[in-house]
């Protein structure tokens, strides 16, 4: 069964979390040594940015220690929901996950993220926030710098590579996990992201109606083809000809690159489901998905 697998990938890549090294002291680390509230619980923030009011949930570990410096992984929700609908629909605050980092869930204007027709923000603002929101995390609790991460579904996996492409912001995060991704911003925009590689594992089902795999118009404008899309990033992260394994009985197809850099090997992940549509959380094959996505994250670092 294909669940199987990722669970089994699962481990691996949580293996070489277990194994990290000290975390990253250049950072800000101004919000360490306050201890906090309800850890173990999501709490709802707000701050400005750009003129604007906007909000995002923190999940810190129930034994959140205010000297302890974690990693931190972002979770952008779909078109239409929200960053609450997001944490509960992925289960990535359960334990399991969530137990040695802090996770965010941020909250896009009207229910979507830059990048496609029908969003509410501007490129520039949606990053503007993100760049607003990591100084607010950082001055509130103890952020390893050096490991933050993204991941995201649908219109919110689209905004990871918009963020991946912009060096300033984008070159904040280690690495990024969208699931279902509509690359919107990719077929004209300009990427120049802050370091070669910068690690992506995506997940996709082929016979998605909506983030389809195939590219052509959508309904925020036009998609790429997943395979040229995998193409940019193994010629931005330098990467050879990908291994392939396939499972299921031929259903499900991962592909890994082997890139530039002493953290190229598989800095470039793909995982193809051919009879899936849109990922949906509440299968175990989704689920174990997004834990891969938040684990796998966790092999690289930005120092
Ligand atoms: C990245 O995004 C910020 C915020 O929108 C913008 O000011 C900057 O010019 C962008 N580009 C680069 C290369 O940093």
């Amino acid at each position: 069964m294909f669940w199987a697998t990722f669970t089994l990938g699962l481990v691996a890549l949580s293996a070489s979390f277990v194994s990290a090294v000290d975390p990253y002291t250049g950072g800000d680390t101004s919000g360490c040594g306050t201890a906090h509230l309800f850890d173990g619980l999501p709490r709802y923030l707000s701050l400005d940015t750009g003129g604007t009011t906007r909000s995002y949930w923190i999940h810190l570990p129930s034994d959140y220690h205010p000297d302890q410096q974690y990693p931190v992984v972002f979770g952008f929700h779909g078109r239409g929901t929200n960053g609450e609908f997001f944490y509960q629909d992925t289960h990535l605050s359960m334990p399991r996950f969530s137990a040695n980092k802090i996770m965010v869930y941020p909250d896009g204007l009207g229910r979507a993220w830059a990048g496609p027709e029908y969003a509410k923000a501007s490129v520039e603002q949606d990053l503007q926030f993100v760049w607003d929101m990591l100084a607010h995390v950082r001055s509130k609790y103890c952020v390893d710098s050096a490991r933050i991460y993204a991941t995201g579904f649908s219109n919110g996996a689209g905004f990871l590579d918009t963020l991946a492409c912009n060096a300033t912001v984008g070159g904040e995060f280690a690495a990024f996990a969208p699931a279902s991704g509509v690359y919107y911003t990719e077929p004209d925009g300009a990427c120049e992201p802050a370091r070669t590689p910068m690690p992506f594992l995506e997940m996709h089902g082929q016979a998605d109606g909506a983030a389809r795999y195939a590219g052509g118009r959508g309904t925020g404008g036009t998609l790429p083809q997943m395979s040229d899309w995998l193409a940019l990033w193994a010629d931005r992260n330098g990467c050879g000809d990908p291994k392939q394994e396939d499972s299921d009985g031929g259903n499900v197809h991962f592909l890994s690159y082997d890139c530039k850099g002493d953290q190229g090997a598989g800095a470039l992940q793909h995982w193809r489901v051919d009879d899936m549509g849109m990922f949906r959380s509440h299968t175990s094959f989704c689920f174990d998905a997004y834990a891969i996505s938040s684990s796998a994250c966790m092999a690289g670092t930005t120092h």
